[in-house]
């Protein structure tokens, strides 16, 4: 809705401009990739904004930036924090504010004109703001608090009250819960995140969550209470800074602080109530004959008995700091993003009722229950069912995913879980009173609220269905940190699968802010050595990682590449480089043999019989060549953001030192006999030939190697969690696209159309339909790239390297045989990209949209002496194109900003 205005309201602008003979506006302020943002805390903030211009080509030549401590001076036109002159620059994202220094707290308001290709300028933009965050540890006044002893793994509830003698201007809240906690102010939930903060190595970093709190306290008493969750930390502890600024300008800070010594000092109390039992893969209990009704409300009289014991309010006391540095959570929250009605509900035994969600997802069951009291309603959760139709947890390993709800009185009660969630369809559902309908359930979706990114369709349903099927993966496996899976008890963020995953996600989802934060959680893994580990946070897997996890500098070219960023890469490139050099000495006469994983999981046929994860290491691509091949990779990406980061000396540096790995790896795995490399097996050619270390005359029989590896195997992939990204795109780029399009669609095992038949409605981790024991979740991204083959090759929708962010871009669909159309969408930077084809009898018609200040390189398919037209007219002669090229199977063309119509005939 909100968007829908802001669009509406551009529209509005951009028509009162161009009445008033201005063609430009600008909208869509950004600070730090995010809309107004509290709590940012880097000194110079980076602002960006969207052009809108209905005219080809548009470009902007300059922009004005004002900053003002105040809306009022803004609307004065006062930059007096900032004010940037005409710049003469064509940026107009990531542009780093330049003003006067900016103090923690401080809100800032800006606006900004540009002047258009005509150098006309556009009016300002309407104002946007942000408001910065706690720089400085000196700024944390509040101390840890929690109750030492605990209640044996229940959540802690702490509270106090406070008075506001004078009328409230603003408040903010900065809190940090641990494990999660939910902040509640004069009785009501405070914002809307759940499951805060996002996980990190609480002993490195803590991130805390900005509130403005202005609207939920009052002149008077008021009272604070925090419920704490064990969440991925175990002991709930809580830090809050209450910050109250009052309309004559005074000031009053309520903070968290423990007993010292004199009982009553902080006045902070702590109890246990009636959520108990709380865990990620466990569940969570919640008993609600012990609530307290007001507990969060000024002068409760269960509180005002606290000193007599009975009531069990102790004090609060100081507790052991988690360790890490306080951090702003930049990133979405993790929210509740959809409510779903269940599909059905179903009896299979006398009491256990099983609904359906239709829908395989990460989140939980919302319950409508009324009584009796003391009833234990239970909640089981699960991806699959036993042949009897009850739910089937065998592959949740040791999770229990069990959420228990004991009704208090007789009422109608509604309750979800704070401090759990769970990967799953099915619930099943014991002890209810009666027979539920499925109106008792309501099934919520939960992940990291990232905003969705992309649009792919296409002429096939079933590709469509594959779409949808990774989409939810995705979307199921965002929560703070990118997951393998939501179900099982792992859940652990691993860089073996992301080094194939990270593209296919930032084509679906907006993921700037959510993966700098999670190049942060990598490096707080990375030991003296250089060493990084599997999973980060570190919990699982091995140090050090498997070399296949180029993940760790993946993260920040794909953030370059993506939203034009280069922060993260300047930031992190001391790791990288160490992380690169840890290889680098792990290698022989350069070849790397160790590793973990390598091309895991492929069909199981393919696998070691028996090893470890039940068969998922590939027998036929050797630990070796992964490990040697990522080597070269991450030399490769550490010697071109050297060349971003103007680091000559070190391009140079790992540019020879990948050639010598290059040449390395075609000593030890290049087979002249067979013409492919090690086993000559889809693996090893695709990766190969994706590295880019393929001698040129040797490509044509490398690919045609794969392409008849895909025919032998009947259509079929051979490939793990890694190659199979790389055989898609190997076989489109050498002239099979055909044979891609026949794996990508493919209906029998191994295939994605196998899952799809089988009935998941996420992906698996197995090409094998498994429910048992072994390592078999159903919902897991690692399987996912050909979502971004969908993207990429049938949209047609590339980064160009040439110019990071989407500035430029490349239009370059390959429309296979089976399709007879295709389109794509893409939220950059610069605005919406989209490219759609269909075929219409012998024509072949593109539509494609540039967003203004962004170029496209486009390539228009033609076959033999076909020829372009635009718009009706010959395509070179159109505005906003020009013509570069002509060759064997497509017109090339450089287009400004405008929408596009292409007819070849
Ligand atoms: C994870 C996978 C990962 C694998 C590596 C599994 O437990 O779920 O996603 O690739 O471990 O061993």
């Amino acid at each position: 809705m909100l968007a829908l205005m802001r669009v509406l309201w551009a529209l509005l602008m951009l028509a009162a401009g161009e009445a008033a003979g201005q063609s430009v506006a600008v909208s869509g302020l950004r600070t730090e990739h995010a809309e107004n943002p509290l709590g940012v805390d880097t000194p110079s903030p980076r602002l960006s904004w969207l052009i809108q211009s209905s005219r080809r080509g548009e470009v902007q030549s300059a922009y004005q930036v004002l900053v003002a401590d105040s809306e009022e001076r803004l609307r004065a036109g006062q930059g007096n924090l900032w004010d940037s002159g005409k710049v003469p620059s064509s940026r107009s994202v990531l542009v780093p504010y330049g003003g006067k220094p900016l103090a923690s707290r401080q809100r800032c308001y800006w606006k900004v004109r540009v002047w258009g290709k005509d150098g006309q300028p556009s009016p300002y933009s309407a104002p946007a703001w942000w408001e910065m965050g706690l720089l400085s540890p000196r700024d944390w006044t509040a101390e840890w608090i929690g109750y030492p002893a605990g209640w044996n793994g229940r959540a802690l509830y702490l509270r106090r009250d406070f008075e506001l003698d004078k009328p409230v201007r603003s408040a903010r809240a900065y809190i940090a819960g641990l494990g999660y906690y939910e902040l509640r102010l004069n009785g009501r939930k405070v914002g809307d995140h759940v499951l805060d903060p996002g996980v990190t190595d609480y002993s490195k970093r803590i991130l805390y969550s900005t509130y403005d709190v202005t609207n939920y306290l009052r002149s008077g008493r008021n009272a604070v209470g925090i419920i704490a969750g064990n969440g991925w930390y175990g002991m709930p502890k809580a830090l809050l800074q209450l910050e109250v600024t009052f309309q004559d300008g005074s000031r009053q800070t309520v903070v968290t602080r423990g007993m010292r010594g004199d009982w009553s000092a902080g006045g902070w109390r702590a109890t246990s109530g009636p959520i108990g039992m709380n865990s990620i893969y466990d569940g969570e209990e919640y008993d609600a004959r012990r609530e307290k009704p007001g507990w969060d409300s000024p002068d409760p009289p269960a509180v005002k008995l606290s000193l007599d014991r009975t009531e069990r309010w102790a004090t609060a006391m100081p507790v052991e700091p988690p360790g890490g540095r306080m951090v702003s959570q930049s990133m979405e929250p993790i929210r509740v993003v959809e409510s779903l009605k269940p599909r059905s509900v179903r009896q299979p035994k006398p009491g256990i009722y099983v609904f359906d969600s239709g829908q395989n997802l990460a989140g939980w069951a919302e319950l409508r229950v009324r009584g009796p009291r003391g009833a234990r309603v239970t909640l089981r959760f699960a991806e699959n069912l036993n042949d009897d139709g009850t739910v089937n947890q065998d592959n949740l390993r040791k999770a229990a995913a069990t959420d228990t709800y004991i009704p208090n009185a007789g009422e109608e009660e509604v309750w979800e879980p704070r401090f759990t969630y769970h990967g799953f369809r099915y619930v099943q559902v014991e002890g209810f009173p009666g027979a539920p309908t499925p109106d008792n359930i309501t099934i919520k979706a939960v992940r990291s609220d990232v905003l969705p990114n992309g649009v792919f369709e296409c002429s096939s349903p079933l590709l469509n269905r594959i779409q949808k099927m990774v989409w939810w993966t995705e979307a199921s496996n965002l929560h703070s940190i990118p997951t393998d899976c939501p179900q099982r008890d792992e859940r652990m963020g691993w860089l073996n699968d992301l080094t194939v995953r990270l593209e296919e996600s930032v084509y679906n989802f907006h993921l700037a802010r959510f993966y700098a934060k999670f190049l942060d959680d990598v490096r707080d893994t990375q030991a003296a050595d250089g060493s990084i580990t599997d999973t980060a946070p570190f919990r699982w897997g091995r140090r050090p990682a498997d070399p296949v996890s180029a993940s760790y500098l993946l993260l920040a070219w794909t953030l370059y590449e993506h939203y034009g960023d280069t922060r993260p890469m300047a930031k992190h490139f001391d790791g990288f480089k160490a992380w690169v050099d840890f290889l680098d000495g792990m290698a022989k006469e350069n070849i790397l043999s160790y590793g973990s994983w390598g091309d895991w999981s492929p069909p199981v046929q393919f696998g070691v019989p028996g090893s470890i994860g039940a068969g998922a290491r590939s027998k036929d691509t050797p630990l070796e060549l992964t490990s040697t091949g990522y080597l070269y990779y991450s030399m490769r990406l550490l010697a071109r953001m050297a060349g971003v980061l103007g680091k000559k000396a070190e391009a140079e540096r790992y540019e020879v030192r990948a050639r010598a790995v290059e040449e390395a790896f075609n000593r030890r795995f290049w087979n002249e006999q067979t013409g492919g490399y090690g086993a000559n097996n889809q693996a090893a050619n695709s990766l190969a030939l994706f590295l880019g270390v393929v001698p040129k005359e040797r490509i044509p029989r490398v690919a045609a190697n794969l392409a008849n590896d895909v025919r032998k195997h009947d259509n079929h992939l051979t490939t793990g969690n890694l190659c199979t990204k790389y055989l898609l795109e190997m076989l489109t780029e050498h002239g099979h696209a055909g044979a891609a399009f026949d794996v990508a669609s493919q209906e029998t095992y191994p295939s994605w159309g196998f899952m799809l038949a089988r009935g998941a409605t996420t992906l698996w981790e197995r090409w094998e339909h498994a429910t048992g024991a072994q390592m078999n979740s159903h919902n897991h991204p690692m399987m996912g790239s050909v979502s971004s083959w969908f993207y990429k090759y049938l949209a047609g929708i590339r980064v160009d390297p040439r110019g990071p962010g989407f500035r430029r871009f490349i239009i370059r669909p390959y429309p296979v045989e089976g399709l007879t159309w295709a389109r794509g969408e893409y939220q950059s930077p610069y605005g919406l990209i989209r490219c759609a084809w269909k075929r219409e009898g012998s024509e072949f018609r593109m539509s494609v949209s540039a967003p203004p200040n962004s170029t496209a390189t486009v390539f228009v398919p033609v076959r033999g002496a076909q020829t372009v037209t635009e718009g009706g007219r010959p395509a070179e002669r159109a505005e906003g194109l020009r013509f570069l090229r002509r060759e064997p199977d497509a017109v090339v063309y450089e287009a400004g900003s405008g929408e596009y119509e292409f007819v070849v005939r």
